[in-house]
């Protein structure tokens, strides 16, 4: 299956990805990354790996329609069959979500339906709670609300920060997000973890 991943910032999820493809534990192509921001790390990432990126500035369009389209002709153009969202920052519209429809997968690091939306940790911290964790999803129209494919709880300790809380979520994310890909590609197993 040829993939294009989105990403607006580090990209660490994009990295775990292109690993597990290098390893052969997921068979995927990754043809694409499409990215919002023009000077996230993730764009090095893709340039150093040799995948081809179409980063663009929404800024310099006039609505989510316009640069949907233009994103569109690049997904058609690689003949992409899914969309894999890994940090992308916005909502897709229905550009993109009629013509993939059950083909966009985003990952989030809480365990929806707590936490949707932005700096789901701090919220997670705020709110005390002792599990929090990462949840693989189809994606609709709504913030982190689709169908709900995987789940994975981490556990919040007392002294937890932010800063660490992120590093076990992220360490569970890495594994579970190629692991679950490759499950639905090749519908090995039961999606459940
Ligand atoms: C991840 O925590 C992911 O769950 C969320 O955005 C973050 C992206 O991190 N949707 P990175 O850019 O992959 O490091």
């Amino acid at each position: 299956k040829n993939i294009a991943i989105f990403a607006s910032g580090s990209g660490s999820n994009f990295q775990a990805l292109l690993r597990a493809i290098e390893k052969q534990r997921l068979q995927a192509n990754p043809v694409l990354l499409v990215c919002d921001s023009p000077h996230a790390l993730v764009i090095d990432r893709a340039k150093a790996a040799g995948v081809d990126c179409f980063v663009f500035s929404p800024k310099a369009y006039s609505s989510k329609a316009m640069f949907e389209k233009d994103i569109l002709l690049q997904l058609q153009e690689k003949h992409v069959d899914w969309i894999v969202l890994a940090g992308y920052m916005r909502l897709i519209g229905e550009t993109l979500l009629t013509p993939f429809a059950g083909r966009i997968l985003n990952i989030h690091p809480s365990l929806l339906p707590s936490f949707p939306g932005k700096d789901a940790i701090g919220q997670a911290l705020q709110a005390g709670v002792n599990i929090s964790g990462v949840t693989i999803h189809y994606v609709d129209h709504g913030m982190d609300t689709g169908p709900i494919i995987a789940q994975q709880a981490v556990v919040v300790r007392s002294d937890d920060t932010k800063a660490s809380l992120a590093r076990r979520i992220q360490k569970v994310e890495h594994a579970l997000y190629p692991r679950i890909i490759q499950e639905l590609f090749h519908e090995t197993t039961a999606l459940s973890v």
